[in-house]
């Protein structure tokens, strides 16, 4: 059949409303244009919903387009449980966010939009268990997917594993123009900073075959850190003191909230975004989702004229120690104190970067060194927030992060000087899906000085793959070659965590 008769005939399915309106005949005709090239992806799945997304794509789009959405509890859509309308409108890079109700908790479900003739792929997406109902959980942590340095290999990978859930830890996109000799280029030539540049680059992002496989497999937890807006910027403040930075993050969020699957509750207005939440999945574990960019001082001791991360001795940043500095704002740090789960076995915290002290030199010689842009730039929040877990008696604590393009494994302890501190949380931080990390000999180096640091490769793209059940945490590190397209996986070591015991091992 040719595509405008094809056109016609899925308009014919769609219904009167869209009969109707000759203005969307004329651009369902124009079927050619496809009009869901950047995919479907659901996200922020609880017992009884989730939320579903799509962006339509190609020129000549009308101002406000309706879209059918449909579920269903079967791959060939046989047995449709729920479906609805929604408009994509331009103002909004015409994204669908729909949000099915009322669905049964704790199992898979298939879903597709159709709009101006077209369908989409179908996505597969399921609810959480009941809070009540015993469960296990399969996911993935992966972060930092810097288009112009390797290739998506590992989104393939992440498509073929059986999750329950994808966690996303941060860097969807990056802000920079692409070198000369670069893997693959970005669009545009320049560093993103207005709306129509953020739109383009996800665009880039999310043409990707392997990325829409990994959105369409399971439901998506996600964080941003920083380079969905500019790199290292701290609250209102951009990494060069851009004066306009506040419109450059109101832009910023507002592309990365067209382009994931957040409710409609979660739409900006201005720079303020909520990404912020909780999950509970059955008995097994809650998962807590945190914001460390939004609500953050400023980073200590910058480089002259610039605001931004830098390495800095302590000896020579005393404000490192400041017990007012916090990396989550006072209130998300009130919001998380209040919220640890004292009941199930697991308190999965989801966040964007390695919270391990982690000292370049030598602690003993002046305090040690530290990136002013992590953890250890706010280490008095991170005190409270260990504090915390030792004073409530807080169980099974895995600390998930991102950021840092490698891959460690750590005791989170009361004191990290103290070799005898007890070890109050596991920590696991994965590594990118393509950005580059350190030599490998400089991270060996520093983790003499590090003995908490249980694993350290910055030489590994890929990701963290974990099975949970109520006694026990499994993880493999998943590792591809992201200069290679067609890479294969290899599982490069394994861990486990007791859930009455924190700390990770071997195994
Ligand atoms: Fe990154």
């Amino acid at each position: 059949m040719n595509p405008s008769r094809r056109a016609r005939r899925l308009l014919m399915q769609g219904g009167a409303a869209l009969i109707a309106a000759p203005s969307l005949l004329r651009h369902a005709r124009a079927a050619d244009v496809p009009r869901f090239a950047l995919g479907i992806a659901s996200g922020q799945p609880h017992a009884s919903g989730m939320v579903l997304w799509t962006r339509l794509t190609g020129a000549g789009l009308p101002e406000r387009v309706p879209v059918h959405w449909e579920l269903a509890r079967d791959e060939g859509f046989a047995d449709v449980v729920a479906q609805g309308d929604e408009h994509a409108e331009a103002g909004w890079s015409h994204s669908v966010h729909a949000e099915p109700a009322g669905l049964a908790p704790g199992r898979w479900y298939w879903y597709r939009f159709r709009a101006l003739g077209q369908q989409s792929p179908v996505g597969r997406t399921r609810t959480a268990p009941a809070p009540d109902a015993a469960a296990t959980l399969n996911f993935v942590i992966t972060s930092c997917q810097r288009w112009d340095v390797g290739h998506y290999a590992a989104w393939r990978h992440v498509a073929q594993e059986q999750l329950d859930v994808v966690m996303f830890l941060g860097d969807y996109i990056y802000e920079y123009a692409s070198k000369a000799g670069a893997v693959r280029q970005v669009e545009g030539g320049e560093r993103v900073h207005t709306l129509d540049q953020y739109r383009a680059r996800y665009a880039t992002h999310k043409s990707d075959p392997a990325l829409q496989a990994a959105h369409a497999c399971a439901p998506w937890l996600l964080v941003w850190d920083d380079h969905e807006v500019d790199n290292d910027y701290a609250n209102l403040q951009g990494q060069d003191l851009q004066p306009d930075f506040p419109a450059q993050r109101a832009a910023a969020y507002r592309a990365y909230w067209e382009h994931m699957p957040f409710p409609k509750s979660a739409r900006p207005v201005g720079p303020d975004m909520r990404i912020v939440s909780r999950l509970d999945w059955g008995t097994l574990a809650r998962i807590h989702l945190l914001d460390d960019r939004q609500y953050r001082d400023v980073q200590v001791c910058p480089k002259s004229g610039r605001g931004g991360s830098n390495t800095v001795t302590l000896k020579n940043c005393p404000e490192f120690m400041d017990e007012k500095r916090t990396l989550l704002g006072m209130e998300q740090e009130g919001w998380l104190a209040d919220g640890w789960d004292l009941k199930r076995p697991w308190n999965l915290l989801a966040q964007q970067t390695l919270m391990a002290r982690f000292s370049w030199t030598d602690p003993a010689d002046g305090g040690g060194t530290y990136w002013t842009d992590g953890w250890d730039g706010y280490a008095p929040s991170r005190d409270r927030l260990l504090g915390t877990l030792v004073q409530r008696k807080v169980p099974g604590v895995v600390v998930l992060g991102g950021d840092v393009h490698s891959n460690y494994v750590a005791d989170l302890k009361a004191d990290f000087d103290d070799a005898r501190s007890t070890v109050v949380a596991s920590e696991f931080c994965g590594t990118s899906i393509t950005s580059l990390s350190l030599p490998q000999s400089r991270i060996d180096a520093a983790r003499a000085f590090n003995p908490h640091v249980r694993y350290g490769r910055g030489d590994q793209r890929g990701y963290m793959r974990f099975a949970l059940d109520a006694k026990q945490l499994q993880m493999q590190v998943r590792v591809v070659d992201a200069l290679d397209p067609a890479s294969g996986v290899t599982t490069a070591a394994r861990f486990t965590v007791d859930a009455a015991t924190p700390g990770a091992v071997p195994s």
